[in-house]
C-alpha cells in the first residue's frame, strides 16, 4: 500500500505523530509512507491519486484545523473514491474538539475522498501552560500506542463514522474565523528582543508560511501569521516575544525521546485519582485504554526501555 500524509506542524507535535504512522505502516514492508510538510516553503504537493491511502495530519487551533490544511485539502485534485483518515493533535482530549476536522471532511468529501477514520492524539501542549515531564512523557507513550492501534485498525480497512456531534458543530465555524483573522492581524505583534537573539535565522527557516523576513539584520512579522508558534518556541534564545499571548507563551522542546527513558517519571502519570488539571484528561486516557484493549494492546508495552522493538 503507498501512503501520502500531509502534514501541517507548528512546532513538531503533529509531524513526530507523523513518523510514527510511518514507522508502523512501514512494519509490513508491503507498505511506503510519504511524508508531505504543508508549508509555503515546500513547493509541490504530492497528487493523491498516485496513493491507495491519504491522510492529513493537522493541531487543532482553536477547535478547528489550522488554516494551512484548509488551504492544502481545497487545493487537491478530484479522486475518485480515495480512502482518506485525519490525525489531528491537541493539548487536551476534551470532547470539545470533536468538530475540528468539519471542514476539511466536507471539502475532502466533495473532491471524492472516502474519509473513513479520524483519530485524536493529544500531545504535549506549545500554548497556554507547559505540561510537566510525567505528563508529556504520559502522552508520547499513548501517543505511539494510540498510532499503532490507528495504523491496525487502517491496515484493515476499519471504517467508522467521524464524530461530528451536532451541536458542536456550530462554535467551530465563528472560533476557526476568528482564530484565523486574528492570527493574521496580530502576528505583527511578535518581536524579536535583539538583545537576546544571536540572528540564527531559526525563525525565519523555520516558519511555515514565510511571514518573517530580516532586513538590515531587524526581523519584520507579516501579515500571514496563522500562530503556529513555531518560531517562538523552537527559539535557541528565547527572544521572540508573541504579543498578546505573553502569558500562554510555551517556550522549547519537551525533549519527548529522552523523556519517554527516564524511569524516574511515572508511567502512568493520568491514574483515577489525578488531580487538578490533569483530571481533564482521565476521561481521554480511559477511551484510549478502551480502544487499547480492543485490539490486544497496553500503552504500558511502549515505553522503550521495556520493550524496545516497539
Ligand atoms: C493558536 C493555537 C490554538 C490552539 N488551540 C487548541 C485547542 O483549541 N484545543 C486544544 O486542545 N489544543 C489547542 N492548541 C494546542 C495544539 O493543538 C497542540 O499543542 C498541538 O499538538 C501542536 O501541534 P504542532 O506541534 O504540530 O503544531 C492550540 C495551539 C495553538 C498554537
Amino acid at each position: 500500500m503507498r501512503v501520502v500524509l500531509y502534514v501541517f506542524s507548528g512546532t513538531g507535535n503533529t509531524l513526530k505523530v507523523a513518523a510514527l504512522y510511518k514507522k508502523f505502516l512501514e512494519r509490513d514492508s508491503g507498505n511506503t509512507v510519504d511524508i508531505h510538510r504543508v508549508s509555503r516553503k515546500n513547493g509541490e504537493i504530492p497528487d493523491p491519486n498516485g496513493y491507495d491511502l491519504v491522510g492529513v495530519g493537522y493541531p487543532i487551533h482553536g477547535f478547528s484545523a489550522p488554516e494551512p490544511i484548509i488551504k492544502l485539502c481545497k487545493s487537491l485534485p478530484a479522486v475518485q473514491n480515495k480512502r482518506a483518515f485525519i490525525f489531528k493533535t491537541s493539548g487536551e482530549g476534551l470532547h470539545v474538539n470533536d468538530c475540528s476536522s468539519q471542514k476539511c471532511i466536507k471539502i475532502l468529501r466533495k473532491k471524492g475522498f472516502d474519509v473513513a477514520l479520524e483519530r485524536h492524539v493529544v500531545m504535549p501542549y506549545n500554548m497556554i501552560y507547559r505540561h510537566n515531564d510525567a505528563m508529556a512523557k504520559h502522552m508520547w507513550i499513548y501517543a505511539r500506542a494510540l498510532v499503532d492501534m490507528n495504523c491496525r485498525e487502517l491496515e484493515s480497512g476499519v471504517r467508522e463514522k467521524v464524530k461530528q456531534p451536532f451541536y458542536k458543530t456550530f462554535y467551530c465555524p465563528p472560533v476557526r474565523f476568528l482564530e484565523q483573522k486574528f492570527a493574521h492581524l496580530h502576528g505583527t505583534a511578535f518581536k524579536v528582543d535583539p538583545q537576546k537573539c544571536v540572528k540564527c535565522n531559526r525563525c525565519v527557516n523555520i516558519c511555515p508560511q514565510s511571514n518573517i523576513t530580516v532586513t538590515d539584520g531587524k526581523y519584520k512579522f507579516g501579515h500571514e501569521c496563522v500562530l503556529c508558534m513555531g518560531c517562538s518556541f523552537g527559539c535557541p534564545q528565547d527572544a521572540i516575544s508573541v504579543g498578546v499571548f505573553k502569558f500562554w507563551k510555551v517556550h522549547g522542546s519537551y525533549r519527548l525521546n529522552e523523556l519517554e527513558k527516564d524511569e524516574n517519571l511515572p508511567f502512568p502519570y493520568v491514574p483515577n485519582e489525578a488531580k487538578g488539571i490533569y483530571r481533564l484528561y482521565k476521561k481521554y486516557y480511559r477511551e484510549a485504554d478502551a480502544m487499547l484493549k480492543k485490539y490486544g494492546l497496553d500503552a504500558r508495552d511502549y515505553i522503550p526501555c521495556k520493550n524496545d522493538i516497539k
